[in-house]
């Protein structure tokens, strides 16, 4: 049941505009994530702005088209995400909606999307990213929080089980490997949620890592904690970034350390029985978002452009 996955590449604000999709477009890519992987996550076709692009119209090309590869390659889908503060299309974010029209489009939103892929994905994102690094709730920049209070995120959870019952409905956010005031925050939050019995099933830790913030050593006490109260537990996105000066290549000493990382990560999932999906963000540094994202960082991945695997692919490998 143990299952290793990638972000498929496609719809990033990191490759060029009318960049040919490489999902569709390049062959070697797709021959890779149909032979490594066991699990799939859109990267974003799945995300408002890519899927929802109009009040009233949906883009699932993509989506759709990863669904069926993953179905021909018996590989599971994690879809991602339903509620979050990013990635929202302009007509959303700009738009001059009542607080009943809003909650009414996250809902038909989530009630379309969930359903149409109903039974075809294993685990949903429904909310990412919904704490700030201090743990509190972003009641500014989310959408959703700021104009329907907290609540709404409940309800998220609610619509999205009605859609698709057999879903493993997640929240998932980054630096909340570590037990630290983020993770605290989701602890609290899904032990009230569960109290209330709302329908959420899982908590996920995204795993985009720097070598310069050092490896968060306390990961499998911080996922055992939300094993304790049920909850499966996952890595989501993981990527390790390091320091290149432009113009040269990572040195064998760091290519080392970063296999590290993604060995440890790995080890502290296994570690956890609810862990049961591991995800790197993106398989080749060919299409990975980290160089555009994180100035003077890169190479994260675990093939370089051409496919070659580094030592973080065997580190991988040898540890499952
Ligand atoms: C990133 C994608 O990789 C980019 O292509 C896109 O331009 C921006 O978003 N946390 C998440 C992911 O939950 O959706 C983000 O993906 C990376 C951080």
């Amino acid at each position: 049941g143990f299952v290793i996955g990638t972000a498929v590449a496609g719809g990033g604000h990191h490759l060029e505009q009318d960049y040919p999709d490489p999902f569709t477009h390049d062959n070697e890519y797709r021959k890779v994530l149909g032979r490594e992987f066991s699990s799939v996550s859109p990267e974003n076709q799945m995300k408002w702005d890519y899927i929802h692009p109009e009040r009233d119209r949906y883009d699932f090309g993509q989506a759709d088209a990863i669904v069926e590869f993953a179905r021909r390659n018996h590989q599971v889908v994690r879809g991602h995400t339903l509620l979050w503060h990013s990635q929202n299309p302009a007509w959303l974010e700009q738009g001059d909606f009542t607080k009943a029209e809003l909650r009414d489009i996250l809902r038909e939103h989530i009630t379309t999307v969930v359903g149409r892929y109903r039974g075809r994905i294993q685990q949903w994102d429904v909310a990412n990213e919904i704490f700030d690094d201090q743990g509190n709730l972003r009641t500014q920049d989310n959408i959703w929080i700021r104009e329907l209070g907290p609540g709404i995120v409940a309800d998220a959870f609610r619509w999205a089980h009605k859609a698709d019952p057999k879903a493993k409905l997640f929240f998932n956010d980054f630096n909340v490997e570590s037990v630290n005031a983020k993770s605290d925050a989701y602890y609290a939050l899904v032990k009230d949620l569960r109290a209330q019995r709302v329908p959420v099933h899982g908590f996920s830790v995204q795993g985009h890592l720097s070598t310069r913030y050092g490896f968060p050593g306390d990961l499998a006490d911080n996922l055992r904690r939300f094993d304790a109260l049920g909850l499966e537990t996952a890595v989501t996105e993981l990527d390790v970034r390091m320091d290149v000066p432009e113009g040269s290549l990572p040195t064998p000493a760091q290519e080392k350390q970063q296999a590290e990382y993604y060995q440890r990560m790995l080890e502290g999932c296994l570690e956890v029985d609810g862990c049961n999906s591991f995800t790197i963000w993106g398989f080749t540094d060919k299409y990975s978002w980290v160089p555009v994202f994180f100035q003077g960082e890169g190479f994260a991945t675990v093939m370089t452009d051409d496919f070659t695997r580094k030592p973080a692919y065997y580190a991988v490998r040898d540890t499952l």
